[in-house]
Protein backbone atom coordinates (compact mmCIF):
# COMPACT_ATOMS: atom_id res chain seq x y z
CA UNK A 1 0.00 0.00 0.00
CA UNK A 2 1.38 3.31 -0.85
CA UNK A 3 1.23 5.99 2.21
CA UNK A 4 0.05 9.38 1.86
CA UNK A 5 3.36 11.61 2.18
CA UNK A 6 2.98 13.90 4.78
CA UNK A 7 5.52 17.28 5.52
CA UNK A 8 5.28 18.51 8.80
CA UNK A 9 6.05 22.11 9.68
CA UNK A 10 7.04 23.11 13.46
CA UNK A 11 8.16 25.97 15.91
CA UNK A 12 9.06 24.32 19.22
CA UNK A 13 7.95 21.23 20.97
CA UNK A 14 6.93 19.13 18.59
CA UNK A 15 4.56 17.02 20.69
CA UNK A 16 1.43 16.84 17.99
CA UNK A 17 4.88 16.14 15.60
CA UNK A 18 5.48 13.24 17.75
CA UNK A 19 1.93 11.74 17.91
CA UNK A 20 2.06 11.87 13.92
CA UNK A 21 5.17 10.01 14.16
CA UNK A 22 3.97 7.39 16.72
CA UNK A 23 0.98 6.78 14.35
CA UNK A 24 3.09 6.60 11.16
CA UNK A 25 5.03 3.50 12.97
CA UNK A 26 2.29 1.43 12.55
CA UNK A 27 2.98 -0.35 8.72
CA UNK A 28 -1.02 0.13 8.57
CA UNK A 29 -1.28 3.98 8.66
CA UNK A 30 -2.12 5.31 5.45
CA UNK A 31 0.30 8.22 5.82
CA UNK A 32 4.19 8.61 6.57
CA UNK A 33 5.98 11.73 7.36
CA UNK A 34 8.37 12.60 4.66
CA UNK A 35 10.25 15.72 5.75
CA UNK A 36 9.85 17.85 9.04
CA UNK A 37 10.66 21.78 8.50
CA UNK A 38 11.48 24.04 11.47
CA UNK A 39 11.66 27.57 11.23
CA UNK A 40 13.46 28.15 14.36
CA UNK A 41 16.78 25.66 14.64
CA UNK A 42 16.61 26.26 18.61
CA UNK A 43 12.78 23.90 17.89
CA UNK A 44 12.60 20.87 20.18
CA UNK A 45 10.64 18.80 17.21
CA UNK A 46 13.73 18.44 15.47
CA UNK A 47 14.81 16.28 17.54
CA UNK A 48 11.22 14.19 17.12
CA UNK A 49 12.53 13.69 13.20
CA UNK A 50 15.88 12.90 14.07
CA UNK A 51 15.02 10.07 16.22
CA UNK A 52 12.91 9.15 13.99
CA UNK A 53 14.83 9.10 10.94
CA UNK A 54 12.65 11.66 9.06
CA UNK A 55 14.54 14.06 6.80
CA UNK A 56 13.90 17.45 8.52
CA UNK A 57 15.81 21.14 8.05
CA UNK A 58 15.39 24.67 8.97
CA UNK A 59 14.16 27.29 6.95
CA UNK A 60 15.19 30.74 9.17
CA UNK A 61 13.88 33.30 6.21
CA UNK A 62 13.17 36.75 7.96
CA UNK A 63 10.55 37.12 4.95
CA UNK A 64 7.43 35.59 4.63
CA UNK A 65 7.87 35.33 0.99
CA UNK A 66 11.33 33.63 0.96
CA UNK A 67 10.23 31.05 3.80
CA UNK A 68 6.92 30.06 1.44
CA UNK A 69 9.61 29.74 -1.59
CA UNK A 70 11.99 27.94 0.14
CA UNK A 71 9.47 25.29 2.00
CA UNK A 72 7.76 25.39 -1.29
CA UNK A 73 10.75 23.98 -2.86
CA UNK A 74 11.61 21.60 -0.14
CA UNK A 75 7.88 20.22 -0.19
CA UNK A 76 7.72 19.22 -3.30
CA UNK A 77 10.94 17.68 -3.28
CA UNK A 78 9.86 15.05 -1.06
CA UNK A 79 7.02 14.15 -2.44
CA UNK A 80 4.69 15.54 -0.09
CA UNK A 81 0.78 15.21 -0.39
CA UNK A 82 -0.13 17.25 2.39
CA UNK A 83 1.39 19.59 4.88
CA UNK A 84 0.56 19.57 8.55
CA UNK A 85 1.35 22.56 10.72
CA UNK A 86 2.05 21.02 14.17
CA UNK A 87 2.44 24.09 16.23
CA UNK A 88 4.16 26.38 13.38
CA UNK A 89 4.01 29.91 14.84
CA UNK A 90 4.61 31.81 11.45
CA UNK A 91 1.97 33.22 9.21
CA UNK A 92 2.07 31.43 6.25
CA UNK A 93 2.75 33.77 2.92
CA UNK A 94 -1.02 33.58 1.05
CA UNK A 95 0.32 32.39 -2.47
CA UNK A 96 2.05 29.16 -0.58
CA UNK A 97 -1.62 28.83 1.29
CA UNK A 98 -2.80 29.11 -2.15
CA UNK A 99 -0.45 26.22 -3.74
CA UNK A 100 -1.18 23.72 -0.87
CA UNK A 101 -5.22 24.46 -1.12
CA UNK A 102 -7.44 22.23 -0.01
CA UNK A 103 -3.77 19.60 1.06
CA UNK A 104 -2.39 21.95 3.80
CA UNK A 105 -4.01 21.46 7.70
CA UNK A 106 -3.39 23.27 10.96
CA UNK A 107 -4.43 21.96 14.87
CA UNK A 108 -5.14 24.72 16.72
CA UNK A 109 -6.36 24.24 20.75
CA UNK A 110 -9.59 25.33 20.88
CA UNK A 111 -13.10 25.08 19.18
CA UNK A 112 -12.91 27.31 16.18
CA UNK A 113 -14.48 29.44 15.47
CA UNK A 114 -14.02 30.30 18.99
CA UNK A 115 -10.90 31.90 20.26
CA UNK A 116 -8.53 31.88 17.04
CA UNK A 117 -5.03 33.35 17.30
CA UNK A 118 -2.63 33.34 20.43
CA UNK A 119 -3.12 32.14 23.77
CA UNK A 120 -6.42 30.04 23.21
CA UNK A 121 -6.58 28.55 26.39
CA UNK A 122 -6.25 31.65 28.10
CA UNK A 123 -9.05 32.96 25.54
CA UNK A 124 -11.30 30.51 26.62
CA UNK A 125 -10.77 30.55 30.32
CA UNK A 126 -11.40 34.45 30.19
CA UNK A 127 -14.29 33.64 28.57
CA UNK A 128 -15.61 31.38 31.46
CA UNK A 129 -16.64 28.68 28.59
CA UNK A 130 -17.22 24.94 30.10
CA UNK A 131 -16.09 22.73 27.13
CA UNK A 132 -12.87 23.78 25.45
CA UNK A 133 -11.28 21.59 22.91
CA UNK A 134 -8.90 21.80 19.27
CA UNK A 135 -9.71 21.74 15.83
CA UNK A 136 -7.82 19.84 12.77
CA UNK A 137 -8.91 22.34 9.90
CA UNK A 138 -7.82 23.03 6.21
CA UNK A 139 -6.01 26.20 5.95
CA UNK A 140 -6.95 29.15 4.64
CA UNK A 141 -5.27 32.29 4.16
CA UNK A 142 -7.11 34.30 7.24
CA UNK A 143 -5.49 32.51 10.73
CA UNK A 144 -6.88 29.99 12.48
CA UNK A 145 -10.01 29.63 9.33
CA UNK A 146 -10.62 27.19 7.13
CA UNK A 147 -12.71 23.95 6.73
CA UNK A 148 -13.01 22.30 9.67
CA UNK A 149 -11.82 18.37 9.48
CA UNK A 150 -12.70 17.08 13.23
CA UNK A 151 -12.76 18.68 17.01
CA UNK A 152 -12.27 16.92 20.57
CA UNK A 153 -14.03 18.28 23.28
CA UNK A 154 -12.32 18.42 26.84
CA UNK A 155 -14.40 20.38 30.08
CA UNK A 156 -13.40 23.23 31.55
CA UNK A 157 -12.44 22.43 35.06
CA UNK A 158 -13.61 25.06 38.29
CA UNK A 159 -9.70 25.00 39.47
CA UNK A 160 -8.23 24.93 35.67
CA UNK A 161 -5.48 27.51 34.60
CA UNK A 162 -3.77 27.76 31.50
CA UNK A 163 -1.29 25.13 31.60
CA UNK A 164 -3.75 22.56 33.23
CA UNK A 165 -6.48 23.25 30.48
CA UNK A 166 -3.68 23.34 27.90
CA UNK A 167 -2.41 20.42 29.39
CA UNK A 168 -5.80 18.79 28.47
CA UNK A 169 -6.30 19.56 25.56
CA UNK A 170 -3.32 18.26 24.25
CA UNK A 171 -3.63 14.98 25.06
CA UNK A 172 -6.81 15.06 22.77
CA UNK A 173 -4.85 16.85 20.21
CA UNK A 174 -2.35 13.92 20.07
CA UNK A 175 -5.30 11.70 19.01
CA UNK A 176 -7.21 14.13 16.69
CA UNK A 177 -4.44 14.88 14.64
CA UNK A 178 -3.47 11.64 13.88
CA UNK A 179 -7.38 10.60 12.69
CA UNK A 180 -7.82 13.06 11.06
CA UNK A 181 -4.66 12.68 8.89
CA UNK A 182 -6.00 9.26 8.69
CA UNK A 183 -9.34 10.40 7.25
CA UNK A 184 -7.06 12.43 4.55
CA UNK A 185 -5.07 10.17 3.62
CA UNK A 186 -8.22 7.08 3.09
CA UNK A 187 -9.26 9.94 0.81
CA UNK A 188 -12.76 10.23 2.99
CA UNK A 189 -13.00 14.33 3.25
CA UNK A 190 -14.84 16.08 1.07
CA UNK A 191 -14.91 20.02 0.70
CA UNK A 192 -18.07 21.37 0.47
CA UNK A 193 -17.63 25.20 0.34
CA UNK A 194 -17.10 26.33 3.92
CA UNK A 195 -17.56 22.73 5.55
CA UNK A 196 -16.23 19.01 5.14
CA UNK A 197 -18.02 15.89 4.40
CA UNK A 198 -16.79 12.89 5.78
CA UNK A 199 -17.67 9.60 3.95
CA UNK A 200 -18.20 6.66 6.69
CA UNK A 201 -18.38 8.99 9.57
CA UNK A 202 -20.03 8.26 12.62
CA UNK A 203 -20.84 11.17 15.16
CA UNK A 204 -21.50 10.40 19.14
CA UNK A 205 -24.78 10.13 20.60
CA UNK A 206 -23.41 11.90 23.34
CA UNK A 207 -24.82 15.38 25.71
CA UNK A 208 -22.00 16.19 27.95
CA UNK A 209 -22.94 18.71 30.68
CA UNK A 210 -20.52 20.92 32.97
CA UNK A 211 -21.19 20.83 35.57
CA UNK A 212 -22.60 17.71 35.37
CA UNK A 213 -26.52 17.51 35.78
CA UNK A 214 -25.95 14.86 38.85
CA UNK A 215 -25.03 18.12 40.58
CA UNK A 216 -27.82 20.11 39.69
CA UNK A 217 -30.15 17.90 40.66
CA UNK A 218 -28.70 17.00 43.87
CA UNK A 219 -27.87 20.39 45.42
CA UNK A 220 -31.18 21.77 46.46
C1 LIG B 1 -0.50 22.91 20.04
O1 LIG B 1 -1.34 23.24 21.12
C2 LIG B 1 -1.14 23.22 18.72
O2 LIG B 1 -2.52 23.03 18.72
C3 LIG B 1 -0.83 24.69 18.56
O3 LIG B 1 0.47 24.83 19.06
C4 LIG B 1 0.73 23.80 20.02
C5 LIG B 1 1.94 23.08 19.52
O4 LIG B 1 2.39 22.10 20.41
N1 LIG B 1 -1.00 25.10 17.19
P1 LIG B 1 3.47 21.05 19.91
O5 LIG B 1 4.63 21.85 19.34
O6 LIG B 1 2.83 20.16 18.89
O7 LIG B 1 3.86 20.31 21.16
Amino acid sequence: MARLKVGVLISGRGSNLQALIDAAADAAYPAEIVLVISNRPEAQGLAHAVRAGIAHRTIAEPSREHFAAQADVALRQSGADLVALAGFMRILDTAFVEAWRDRLVNIHPSLLPAFPGLHPQRQALAAGVRFSGCTVHFVRSQVDSGPIIAQAVVPVHADDDEALLSERILAAEHRLYPMAVRLFAEGRLGIRGDTVAIRGSASPEIVLFNPTEALASTSG
